[in-house]
């Protein structure tokens, strides 16, 4: 996810757009940029930062009538200026920001520096400005469609060139793009909510479709065929906070919608996890640390091994800098886990874990973020930006990386057949459309959290892998609903827990269609016994989800829990998005 934004009509260019970037910052926020046309020039200014930030130290002139900007988060090339966008061509002509992955851009960077092209930054995106450059021979529109072909990925891309200081062009592929309409001006974002302030007329551009926008007008053009669209004109009743979430109640919904996405970006990473396999085999012991909701990812990840006969500890964070820490050396090897890359905790015990010269591999979020800067090597999850502060599609990013980890290691050390493997990898690009399955039956889910919001106390009991699952589900829901939750291994609730259970106190047992089912089943019948309320989750649970192997069970059956969570909070009248007493990144011990 990345920001975009273009402007084009009589007022100061950079003033607009960067009161337009502020309202995108939510798309992304480790640096930002503005090009503009004065004097004949195209001039940029950017840098690594906050949008406000970098704002004030910028010299902005106030002598354009035409730009475009960028708030970004960062995919190919850490923050930095360099990575920054806008990113123009070898003599300054042409200058683009752009939001999406262009998957083959070595190839297309290796050519154009044949051809002499230079580069400036590591981003996947460089590469557009040069493909103009070389494509133009007088017709920018021509140029920039002849680029844009060549692209493979994701792309919303804006362009201008010193040579047309009259137009803004644009084209997108699977990211989005939207035209506000203004009386004498023109606007181009990301997203609606940039543009609200000024104009509730808009026009979205649709996949493989580009456009010349022009201060009186807006053109629309097929990529293939280059023939003219008609598009229709749509007038927004959103206000600015309701268009941010993209129409979802709250950032936590929207962001539970986007799961099946961060499991297909964290599948990309496959590459990097099997390098990080390999180095991981020469250690004699494995580590994971970290904090909450990545903790409970650890623990997955300590079980999966556990399944391959690889020994491994999860220990969170504030216990491991004080305690796990003394017994490390440089035969142990360390797998740091977070969102942020900003909590203190798992920081602190990355440092001390280097101290004792242990090797460290972070699984993170947010690119260039201070895990990543202390790491030996990073697994980026690329779950994009997470608003809410109870962590759930980065979640599920962090255990797809964690189990494409686990199982490479486990290949490294001939642990686990070829088959076996290739069952599971296939299993695994299969679990977004599963997921789709689970966030389609929301309904039942919402009128199941109408019965159960008044409940007092909830249990969570999982078994294995799935225990995990049942401390993730019961923390969702103490975070966002202030109830009681407790989260027991199905086995130990026999052992003092079964004392709490009485009629009609939930318990949502997690049971898989796994070799423990039927001990899964006694478990739920001590419950029953106690005429508690028995909510399962399988696949012909009260919360079903679609067949799936076992070992990726925990990346599925947290779905439901997540929206149940949810629904239980709004059910409640509370606000899922802001919980009392808790922040998203815990930077303080
Ligand atoms: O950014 P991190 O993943 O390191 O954050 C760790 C925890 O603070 C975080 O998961 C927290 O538990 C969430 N609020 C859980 O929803």
């Amino acid at each position: 996810m990345c920001g975009i934004a273009g402007y084009i009509g009589e007022r100061n260019a950079p003033e607009i757009l960067f009161d337009m970037l502020k309202r995108l910052e939510y798309r992304g926020y480790d640096s930002a940029g503005v090009a503009y046309f004065a004097h004949g020039r195209i001039l940029v200014s950017k840098d690594r930062g906050k949008v406000n930030d970098i704002r004030k130290n910028l010299n902005l002139g106030r002598e354009s009538k035409l730009g475009i900007a960028h708030t970004r988060w960062a995919t190919h090339g850490e923050p930095s200026r360099e990575n920054s966008h806008p990113h123009s061509d070898c003599n300054s002509q042409f200058t683009i920001a752009h939001n999406g992955i262009i998957e083959n851009y070595k190839e297309l960077r290796e050519g154009l520096i044949e051809r002499k092209h230079r580069f400036l930054s590591e981003t996947d995106t460089e590469v557009i400005p040069h493909l103009i450059e070389e494509f133009y021979s007088g017709n920018f529109e021509s140029a920039f469609v002849k680029a844009v072909k060549k692209l493979r990925g994701s792309f919303a891309i804006v362009a201008i060139s010193k040579s047309n200081p009259d137009m803004i062009l644009l084209a997108r592929k699977e990211s989005p793009l939207i035209i506000g309409l203004g009386d004498g001006e023109n606007f181009i974002a990301s997203d609606t909510p940039a543009v609200l302030p000024e104009t509730r007329r808009i026009i979205i551009l649709d996949d493989l479709e580009y456009g010349i926008v022009k201060k009186n007008s807006v053109t629309i053009k097929d990529l293939e065929t280059g023939d003219e669209i008609k598009k229709e004109i749509r007038e927004i009743e959103w206000d600015i906070e309701e268009a941010e979430k993209e129409g979802y109640e709250h950032f936590m919904l929207k962001e539970i919608f986007e799961e099946p996405n961060a499991v297909r970006n964290a599948l990309n990473g496959i590459n990097k996890t099997e390098e990080i396999a390999g180095k991981l085999k020469n250690f004699n012991r494995i580590y994971f640390v970290a904090c909450g909701t990545a903790s409970y990812a650890a623990l997955v990840a300590k079980y999966l091994l556990e399944r391959f006969g690889i020994p491994s500890e999860a220990i969170v964070g504030s216990e491991f800098r004080y305690s796990t820490v003394n017994s490390l050396g440089s035969d142990c090897a360390v797998i740091a886990i977070s969102q942020s890359g900003e909590t203190a905790d798992t920081i602190a015990s990355v440092k001390e874990a280097r101290k004792k010269l242990a090797y460290v591999t972070s699984v993170v979020n947010v690119v260039g973020s201070s895990l990543t800067r202390i790491s030996d090597d990073v697994i980026y999850t690329y779950s994009g930006p997470e608003i809410a502060v109870a962590s759930t599609k980065a979640y599920l990013g962090q255990l797809v990386s964690l189990t494409l980890l686990c199982l490479s290691l486990a290949r490294e050390k001939g642990n686990i057949n070829e088959q076996y493997m290739n069952e599971i990898l296939d299993d695994l690009h299969k679990i977004p459309d599963k997921i789709r399955q689970v966030l389609d039956n929301e309904g039942e889910i919402k009128k199941l959290a109408e019965k159960l919001k008044d409940k007092k106390i909830f249990f969570y009991i999982g078994r294995r892998l799935n225990y995990p699952t049942a401390l993730e589900g019961a923390l969702k829901i103490k975070e966002i609903s202030y109830v009681h939750a407790e989260a027991y291994p199905a086995g130990e609730l026999k052992h003092g827990p079964l004392a709490l259970l009485e009629e009609g106190v939930p318990v949502i047992a997690i049971s898989p269609n796994d070799d423990l089912k039927e001990k899964m089943e006694s478990n739920v019948q001590e419950a029953r016994a106690r005429n508690a309320t028995i909510i399962m989750v399988g696949e012909d649970g009260d919360l079903r989800v679609p067949v799936c192997d076992p070992l990726l069970s925990p990346i599925l059956y947290i779905v439901p829990l997540h929206l149940l969570a949810y629904y239980i909070s709004t059910a409640k009248g509370l606000d899922p998005d802001k919980p009392r007493n808790l922040a998203k990144s815990v930077t303080v011990e």
